[in-house]
């Protein structure tokens, strides 16, 4: 298979109005650098107007979450069917939030993933360790578990993405070292059913340290949450990825 291209990802978890679509609209007008592919994950509310705005600049649209079931008596929820439906390829599941929110289970994750691919979605599964797991020399043997719980089998790089987003450097502005990336990374890569999944970092990537996070071995792109809800940061950390 062709290598994959790598992918900037937006989150915007729970931000975004109509006027926030000027910057999606902003980011648009600038085309992505060559071999880089550009995500935007809006509230659920927004992915259809997104998707307008959108539409011809060959950026993408994601969902945060959807449900494990194609359909049903499930009040508040939202089906992978309809994410396609409304113009999303994309969805984000098992984010840390929604796993300390909502109590979200690795099995959930898997059986959510399952449903996005039913709907033909991309499935981009996160995962990452707390600070006391770091603290206890925990990382490595909790990544690969919740890896492992949480893709389910038949993941492969045209359905799936990886994103390790150390919980502790979420909206912390904190990030582990250049080192402690390469180490998970790698350690990850070789974890993967296919090597060809992208792994994507996250945790409080910004355009001052978006050249030395995309400059590591084993990192594809990455899956930013503040920084992308402005176009002159997320613009600005998509071009990084372009360079390096
Ligand atoms: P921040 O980039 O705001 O730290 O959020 C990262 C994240 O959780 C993306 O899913």
């Amino acid at each position: 298979m062709p290598d994959m291209p790598r992918l900037a990802a937006g989150n915007w978890k729970m931000h975004g109005l109509a006027a926030d679509l000027a910057e999606a609209r902003e980011l648009a007008a600038t085309p992505p650098p060559q071999g880089v592919e550009v995500l935007i994950c809006p509230p659920a509310t927004l992915i259809a107007r997104m998707a307008g705005a959108l539409a011809g600049s060959g950026l993408r649209v994601g969902g945060q979450d959807c449900h494990a079931a194609a359909k049903g008596a499930h009040t508040g929820d939202i089906s992978a069917a309809m994410l396609s439906d409304a113009g999303a390829t994309h969805v984000i599941l098992g984010h840390s939030e929604r796993r300390a929110d909502h109590g979200e289970s690795s099995a959930e994750v898997v059986a959510k993933a399952r449903a996005a691919w039913a709907a033909g979605l991309v499935a981009i599964v996160c995962i990452g360790e707390t600070e006391a797991e770091r603290a206890a020399g925990a990382t490595l043997e909790v990544v690969a578990a919740q890896l492992e719980h949480s893709l389910p089998r038949g993941a492969t790089a045209a359905n799936a993405v990886v994103a390790y987003e150390p919980v502790w450097a979420i909206g912390s502005g904190r990030t582990p070292g250049a080192r402690e990336i390469a180490q998970v990374h790698a350690f990850l890569r070789g974890q993967l059913p296919d090597r060809g999944i992208r792994l994507l970092y996250g945790g409080s990537v910004k355009p001052d340290n978006a050249d030395t996070i995309f400059a590591i071995p084993e990192v594809d792109g990455a899956l930013v949450g503040g920084a992308s809800l402005k176009a002159a940061d997320f613009g600005a950390i998509i071009a990084a990825l372009g360079r390096n």
